[in-house]
């Protein structure tokens, strides 16, 4: 996690910096800091807190600059505390460094190879890098970079200082994203597209071993034994760039309300002329009879979607699938053959975990194919196929509609399995194509008819301690993206469970006025888990009801009923997810919570 930018031109640089490094401060958010450098040497300035904090620091002094690195962490090694606060110093002062990563030899570098009797200033691992870099620094900067990078171990991307070599940036990056580009007016380094210039059209992204030198006037780039490289840049793609939250007070309301546009433009390239096209990216072998076993591998909610792919595919593909949490898969021993289809599914492609099991895939025979969000992104790169999510930039740290593309790619990708294995009829096909087709719609309409309910509701659960999403099977999986929603940015305790669970245990915690939440909605499980919702409403649970119209008479008893619009039922969870997260999102706002940066956690999870 974390956020680097690094600004080098004719004219002044702090506030730039400021605005970029706010661009990033999804990354993280316990502190910030920024170094300058000019012909007196570094000058570094660090606050704890916002980049708000760093911004006041400086407002006064540091106009004069026109070269500097900048930093907005999320703490890993060391506690959020200023000395902690990038940039960090090589100890003769010589090197200033900002990474975003994970050194994971640090302490074998310290032992090692540095000096022996080093002070250190920080408990970060960071600081090991710039040490490195000044033990390595005679008079050749590239050099010193690539001898210091070819020791680390871990991830990084990096921007460094010299005190002698004012107007100049080092970059370099293994791992973590890095962006470079070069305008009319300076160059620039940011760990996002996000944070660079409007204007910066074309940017550079470093390969493994590549040092990118930035002066200002040029970019170069340098492998590891000093020879220029001839690098060329690529287009900044529109999926790339900040759309604002438009009239809304917060992202995630803005983006909860473009779902239906996210899931248009995703099913728009993938559903046409009554069926499903994904040949392209899915070939013969990934969907032929030999394939035998689908594993979906991802983080939170994405992790999520897997829930709903897992039933369809194995209802109407009969493929054995496993769903499986990536920070587990690479040690859970699974069995992958040349039979076995890996899906990972990830909004912005660079979570660490995600991208750790598709390495060790793409050490075994199994196929690889993603679904995601940002295209250039490392999983995007790396899958030997990709679905691509046309949800546009989330900035938000909940996600909302990149959450909805990934159900509307999944459902794609399951009508063409069942299609193909004979799991579905033509006519079925098409009709449940047709249906897939109206969901854009129908989420629209599912916004407008349950947003008031909510607002109410929010105002009527605001003040809990603890909330249970429950349902049974897909709206199991609805279930534990709502209880996600609720907690990560209301900070409620919110629990899932499956709803027929709770009598083996869960029961025990609902108390008088206890919100439990359950979407209705799959025909074949509806009584059950209605008895269920009763079971807890004996025991004075305040229940919620998300269901359809056609169940609305036998739901009649519960406290509070959220009807959304008709649709095929195995399309349920792209609806039943609209006022959950509206719930999270107008509960957390009568909170008072800071609902797109909620505390400890960052948008884009680059850290295993
Ligand atoms: C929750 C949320 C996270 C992400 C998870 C995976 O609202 O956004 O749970 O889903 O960190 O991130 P990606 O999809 O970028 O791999």
């Amino acid at each position: 996690m974390c956020g680097i930018v690094g600004i080098t031109r004719d004219t002044s640089v702090a506030g730039d910096l400021i605005k970029y490094l706010k661009k990033l401060e999804y990354r993280g958010y316990d502190s910030a800091g920024a170094a300058f450098s000019d012909e007196n040497g570094l000058e570094r300035v660090r606050r704890v807190g916002k980049i708000a904090n760093l911004e006041k620091a400086l407002e006064k002094g540091y106009e004069k600059y026109t070269c500097g690195i900048a930093h907005t962490r999320w703490a890993t090694h060391g506690g959020v505390e200023e000395r902690n606060a990038h940039p960090l110093f090589s100890s003769d002062g010589r090197v200033a460094v900002v990474h975003n990563g994970i050194i994971e030899n640090a302490a074998f570098i310290k032992e090692k190879i540095l000096p022996e009797g080093e002070t250190f200033a920080s408990d970060t691992d960071t600081e090991v890098i710039a040490h490195l870099i000044s033990f390595y620094y005679e008079n050749d900067p590239v050099r010193a970079v690539a001898e210091a990078t070819s020791r680390l171990e871990g991830s990084y991307a990096i921007g460094v200082m010299f005190s002698d070599r004012p107007g100049e940036i080092y970059a370099s990056s293994l791992h973590s994203p890095l962006v470079i580009a070069q305008t009319e007016d300076g160059s620039y380094l940011a760990s996002d597209v996000l944070a660079l210039p409007d204007r910066a059209k074309e940017i550079y992204r470093p390969g493994k071993g590549e040092i990118g030198v930035l002066s200002g006037k040029s970019v170069d780039f340098y492998d590891v034994s000093g020879n220029r490289l001839e690098k060329r840049p690529s287009e900044v793609g529109d999926s790339e760039k900040d759309v604002g939250k438009g009239s809304y007070e917060h992202y995630m309301l803005s983006e909860i309300m473009q779902q239906p546009e996210a899931v248009g433009n995703t099913l728009r390239e993938l559903v046409y002329g009554g069926e499903v096209h994904v040949e392209s990216v899915v070939g013969d072998t990934f969907i032929s009879d030999k394939m035998d076993q689908i594993y979906i591998v991802a983080c939170g909610s994405a992790y999520h979607t897997g829930l709903v792919a897992q039933l369809l595919f194995e209802k109407y593909s009969r493929v054995r699938t496993s769903v499986v949490l990536a920070s587990e898969f690479r040690y859970a021993s699974p069995i992958l053959d040349k039979n076995t289809l890996v899906i990972f599914v990830s909004q912005s492609g660079e979570t660490a975990d995600t991208l750790a099991a598709l390495r060790l895939v793409k050490e075994t025979d199994a196929k690889t194919l993603s679904i995601v969000n940002v295209k250039g992104s490392s999983l995007w790169i790396e899958s030997e196929s990709s679905i691509l999510t046309r949800a546009g930039r989330e900035i938000a740290v909940a996600t909302t509609k990149a959450y909805s593309a990934q159900l509307a790619a999944f459902y794609a990708l399951a009508l063409k399995f069942a299609y193909l294995r004979k799991g579905l009829s033509p006519e079925e096909y098409a009709a449940k194509c047709d249906a897939l087709l109206e969901l854009p719609e129908k989420i629209a309409l599912t916004i407008n008819m349950t947003r008031n309910k909510i607002v109410s509701l929010a105002k009527r659960i605001k003040d809990e301690q603890s909330a249970f999403y429950i349902g049974r099977l897909l709206d199991g999986a609805s279930a534990a993206e709502g209880s996600l929603k609720l907690k990560e940015v209301s900070y409620i305790n919110s629990q899932c469970y499956a709803a027929g669970e709770l009598k083996h245990g869960t029961l025990s915690l609902i108390e008088e006025g206890t919100p439990v939440i359950a979407s209705i909605t799959q025909s074949g499980v509806a009584a059950k888990t209605l008895s269920n919702v009763s079971e807890t409403k004996a025991r004075g649970a305040y229940d919620v009801v998300i269901t359809f119209e056609k169940y609305a008479d036998i739901c009649k008893d519960a406290s509070e009923l959220i009807i959304i619009p008709e649709t095929d039922e195995i399309f349920a969870p792209s609806l039943t997810v609209i006022p959950m997260q509206m719930l999270g999102y107008y509960t957390a706002l009568y909170r008072g919570c800071d609902i797109d940066k909620p505390k400890n956690l960052a948008k884009s999870v680059t850290v295993e």
